[in-house]
């Protein structure tokens, strides 16, 4: 089980250092803002809401093609922190509210969009739900999250050290595609891609992790790692290293676009 006030805290704690280390979240989120119907110089949508918002990276350009905004997070320090760093030109609410128990009336929204945030969840099926709840009929939802497979490098390299989980669990594409069904919203696009992100030392590859507050791991096992665990994780990553003198650590991330009928 996901603990909600952990998510809520490791993310506050990460909110003043999460914009340096999202690279990985400004490039899905580029993808991701493809895959809207109408451009977002046009205002076709009157109520948008970005589900996770974290730092807000998102909000400006949702507010072009939106009449007015809801910022929705769990984290209060990461909503303090758009709020405090953004300055939009539409009417904005914001919302420290969670995914699985939206805290909106139903049949209000045109528009949800959801970057990076729902892999948080420990049902995908239960934000879907919601944001079903939510939406007006035709209304669309557009998210992306991560699917198994997604930072195997870690996975493969503590997997010679002991047998604790170092990495969180990500649903497998046909998980993924299950929730969607249970949501009852059309799928309209469903697409899977991996990004590799380069690090040039392992101990860049855990920072970047924490920066954007994916070093909690569910269910790991409280027993601290030891120094000399920790190094052989670092020597079994050192063997990943490829022709550039680099150190890959890759995402596969599903992007999907809902409507609801
Ligand atoms: C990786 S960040 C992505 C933030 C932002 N969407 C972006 O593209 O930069 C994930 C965000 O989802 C939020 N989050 C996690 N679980 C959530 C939930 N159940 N309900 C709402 N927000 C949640 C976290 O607090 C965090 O701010």
């Amino acid at each position: 089980m996901i603990d909600k006030h952990a998510v809520a805290r490791c993310f506050s704690k990460a909110a003043t250092s999460y914009d340096q280390h999202a690279i990985l979240q400004r490039l899905s989120s580029d993808i991701l803002l493809q895959y809207l119907p109408h451009s977002v110089n046009d205002r076709a949508y009157n109520t948008t809401v970005d589900l996770g918002c974290g730092s807000g990276a998102l909000l400006p350009v949702l507010a072009k093609c939106s009449k007015q905004l809801i910022a929705v997070d769990l984290s209060f320090g990461m909503l303090a922190h758009a709020q405090a760093h953004h300055q939009l030109t539409i009417p904005t609410y914001w919302l420290n509210g969670d995914a699985e128990a939206l805290p909106l009336p139903s049949n209000s929204i045109d528009l949800c969009v959801s970057n990076l945030a729902l892999q948080w969840c420990d049902d995908l099926a239960v934000p879907l739900i919601e944001v079903s709840r939510c939406l007006k009929p035709g209304g669309l939802m557009l998210f992306s999250t991560l699917v198994a497979g997604s930072l195997d490098e870690l996975t493969l390299s503590w997997s010679t050290v002991n047998a604790h989980r170092h990495v969180n669990r990500f649903l497998s594409e046909g998980e993924i595609k299950a929730a969607l069904l249970k949501s009852g919203l059309s799928v309209e696009i469903f697409h899977v891609e991996i990004q590799t992100m380069y690090y040039s030392s392992v101990k860049e590859v855990m920072h970047s992790l924490k920066g954007i507050g994916a070093n909690l791991v569910h269910d790991k096992n409280s027993k601290p790692t030891t120094r000399g665990e920790l190094r052989a994780f670092k020597a079994n990553y050192e063997t990943l290293r490829g022709n550039q003198g680099l150190l890959p650590l890759s995402y596969k991330l599903a992007y999907c676009l809902l409507c609801k009928r």
